[in-house]
């Protein structure tokens, strides 16, 4: 019988456990547990007889790929996998998965609270600023990226895009305006939400020379990485320019330095854009579905090792 195991750091809600226990019971597959683990050690433990591994924002690097022995399959319950070491992975023949798109509603719409909740001055009852109207730049049009550009319709805001990838048909059919670069973006939009993966070339890139270059009461919204963000850069611009607010769903490494700035940071205790049993039972399923269909049938759709 083929083991499963749900490593979560943070927890899916227990419908979604449910669910995915559903899938891979259908399967003959047995699915074990291991949820807000203290440390390393139990997750090295928990990993040492299963067949496959369904994680979240969990770090799988060649450790844990070492003591996982019988492994040949991670499925990060989510759309980024830079929690995954990927050529450890493919070293050791294990096939690395993400579920593109499963939260990517629940990480816009968390997008839009923390917009809200920054033009109204953190809710402390002073008069604030509305969306509509205001220039919203969206920086990496994926499955998140086009969330917020459909969310931003309603809000009535006029919405730009930087995205080298995302095909023009789509830019089209959506009605949004792209436009040539990041400089671009920032130089034009009065709130920017990132949606970059962070990769080697996007780590450290959101710094002094884009975010400075906003207009006047510039919002940057982060529900992607931290370290896309140039965080000793973004301090000094926000002690010069005391209008720009900066919100984010993943606390930065500098919380203390970022926390000085009251009224314009804050960040969520802990990163909860995909924290919804929606996008729990979305994402946990899709996980089950494709180990199961690897597992079967050889499918390797959403591999994202070599
Ligand atoms: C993702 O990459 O899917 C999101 O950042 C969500 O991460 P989480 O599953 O750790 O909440």
């Amino acid at each position: 019988m083929k083991k499963i195991l749900v490593a979560t750091e943070k927890p899916f809600a227990a419908v979604a456990v449910n669910g995915i226990k559903e899938v891979a019971e259908k399967a003959g597959y047995e699915v074990v547990l291991l949820e807000k683990y203290a440390d390393k050690a139990a997750l090295l433990a928990a990993v040492a007889d299963v067949d496959a591994i369904i994680i979240r924002s969990d770090v799988i690097d060649a450790e844990v790929m070492d003591a996982a022995k019988q492994c040949k399959i991670v499925v990060r319950a989510g759309a980024g996998f830079d929690n995954v070491d990927l050529a450890a992975a493919t070293e050791r023949g294990i096939c690395v998965m993400n579920t593109p798109g499963q939260n990517s509603n629940a990480v816009a719409e968390l997008a839009f609270g923390m917009m809200v909740y920054a033009y109204r001055n953190m809710y402390n009852g002073t008069s604030g600023m509305e969306l509509k109207g205001k220039k919203l730049g969206i920086h990496a049009y994926g499955n998140v990226g086009r969330n917020v550009g459909r969310i931003a319709k309603g809000f009535g805001m006029d919405i730009y895009i930087y995205d080298i990838f995302t095909p023009q048909e789509i830019v089209d059919a959506d009605g949004v305006k792209r436009v040539d670069s990041a400089e671009e973006l920032y130089k034009m939009c009065d709130v920017v939400s990132l949606h970059v993966p962070a990769t080697p070339e996007t780590k450290n890139s959101i710094g002094k020379a884009l975010v400075g270059s906003m207009p006047k009461k510039a919002l940057l919204v982060n529900t992607a990485r931290k370290e896309v963000i140039n965080e000793p850069e973004l301090i000094e611009l926000m002690a010069e320019r005391t209008d720009i607010k900066y919100v984010t769903d993943i606390a930065p490494a500098a919380l203390e330095e970022f926390s000085k700035f009251e009224g314009r940071f804050f960040a969520t205790p802990k990163k909860m854009g995909a924290q919804t049993a929606e996008a729990n039972i979305n994402a946990g399923i899709a996980a089950a579905k494709q180990i199961v269909a690897f597992f079967e049938e050889g499918c390797e759709r959403f591999r994202v090792n070599k």
